[in-house]
């Protein structure tokens, strides 16, 4: 049977709640249809504009098959271009972030500036005219001080998650934070898994001893116990939002914290001696949010979190974490970068192995598809049917009009 039609007809006939059939997980011909159907259709979290902070700085990441650099022009715009040579096709910046004036090939130096022109190609034969080139452009989408990119043509809706979120995060200003340290890690699962895994916390408590000792095992924004009830009034009357939201691709909450901890750290105690934008002091919990396909992120009161899982291939994951402070915090006077980044990769690194396990026994013949739990994997099961809604979009043709000849 044809990878198409199979993928189709397992999407129709899966059960609800149940993990998916094993070819989801671990056939390269399904993963190609992930890449094709996901992530070159939807937006991806690319980094916080305070990465980019003067013209000429870039950074360059990975979508499915397709390098793209994200710069800031000298006009103070900032763009993302396929990173592909228009000549014969090279890269032209090396993975990781830089500052350049122009952007020049490595192969024959074609040359463009930061508007994505050519401005220079040597030896070319008189009729070439330059000027109708340039590096194809990437969909590129700010709010809040974020920047996320979608590499279809005709990018899905962003603006029901970006009014959403974006008055949530004004207080903390993440337009004038910094990018504090920035780690990748590599995961030998499925991109799925590692999402799925960072949708519950059924684990945590079992998995996660660091980070349960902060993290808000149980939390409800329903619940009326009265130490979360009296956190959301101190919170309001701060001027954060609290409660929930959600749309079709993203769930977003203020959580409490436990154990009388300020922020989500080994000890509980602040990493960074500044607050974040303007967070006011004490503990405000996190402001979390997760966005499909590819990202969850944890604002606190001293620093944010951000995680974005990208596929390398149907069993390999690229895990990058990235944790900014405000912008004028100084490494080793208000922040240490290894008590900073202590919890998360501690985490991260038990998920890891976590993600790997579940792969390794998806590989297996005895794999049959198991039920979620309703209770502890609620998030999951919106995950997994996001997922087989935005795949059976892309498989399924789109129903033949009224009135167009068949
Ligand atoms: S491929 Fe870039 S200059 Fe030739
Ligand atoms: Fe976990």
């Amino acid at each position: 049977m044809e990878t198409r039609p199979e993928m189709v007809a397992l999407l129709g006939s899966r059960a609800r709640n149940y993990t998916l059939p094993q070819p989801f997980y671990t056939d390269p011909e399904f993963h190609e249809l992930d890449l094709k159907g996901v992530f070159e259709r939807r937006w991806i979290f690319a980094g916080l504009e305070c990465e980019l902070p003067v013209p000429g700085q870039y950074l360059v990441l990975s979508i499915a098959r397709s390098s793209i650099v994200v710069l800031r022009d000298n006009a103070g715009k900032i763009s993302a271009f396929f990173n592909t040579c228009r000549h014969r096709g090279s890269t032209i910046c090396a993975p990781g972030r830089g500052k350049a004036r122009t952007l020049t090939c490595p192969y024959h130096q074609w040359t463009y500036n930061l508007e994505g022109k050519l401005v220079h190609a040597g030896e070319m034969q008189a009729e070439f005219d330059r000027s109708g080139i340039g590096l194809k452009p990437v969909a590129l989408a700010t709010f809040e001080g974020m920047v996320f990119v979608c590499l279809a043509d005709d990018p899905p809706d962003f603006s029901e998650f970006s009014a959403t979120l974006g008055p949530w995060l004004t207080p903390h200003n993440l337009a004038s934070a910094k990018l504090a340290w920035s780690e990748d890690i590599v995961i030998n699962a499925n991109w799925k898994l590692v999402i799925e895994n960072s949708r519950e916390c059924y684990h945590c408590a079992a998995r996660h001893p660091e980070l349960t000792r902060t993290f808000f095992l149980r939390f409800d924004t329903r619940s009326t116990d009265p130490l979360v009830l009296e956190h959301a009034r101190k919170c309001r009357e701060a001027g954060l939002r609290t409660g929930e939201a959600e749309g079709v691709d993203f769930e977003l909450s203020r959580m409490p914290l436990t154990g009388g901890a300020l922020t989500l750290s080994m000890d509980g105690k602040p990493v960074s001696a500044k607050r974040l934008g303007n967070a006011p002091e004490g503990e405000i919990g996190s402001m979390r949010w997760f966005h499909f396909p590819s990202m969850f992120a944890h604002v606190l009161g001293d620093y944010a979190f951000v995680f974005r899982a990208l596929p390398l291939a149907v069993d390999r994951t690229l895990v990058t974490s990235n944790w900014y402070v405000s912008g004028d915090a100084e490494e080793g006077r208000d922040y240490d970068r290894e008590k900073l980044r202590e919890l998360w990769s501690i985490t991260n690194d038990q998920d890891r192995d976590l993600c790997e396990r579940n792969q390794e026994g998806i590989r297996s013949i005895g794999y049959r598809p198991g039920p979620y739990s309703r209770l502890r994997e609620p998030h999951v099961i919106k995950f997994v049917e996001w997922y087989a809604d935005v795949m059976t979009d892309y498989l399924t043709p789109a129903p033949r009009r009224a009135g167009i000849a068949a």
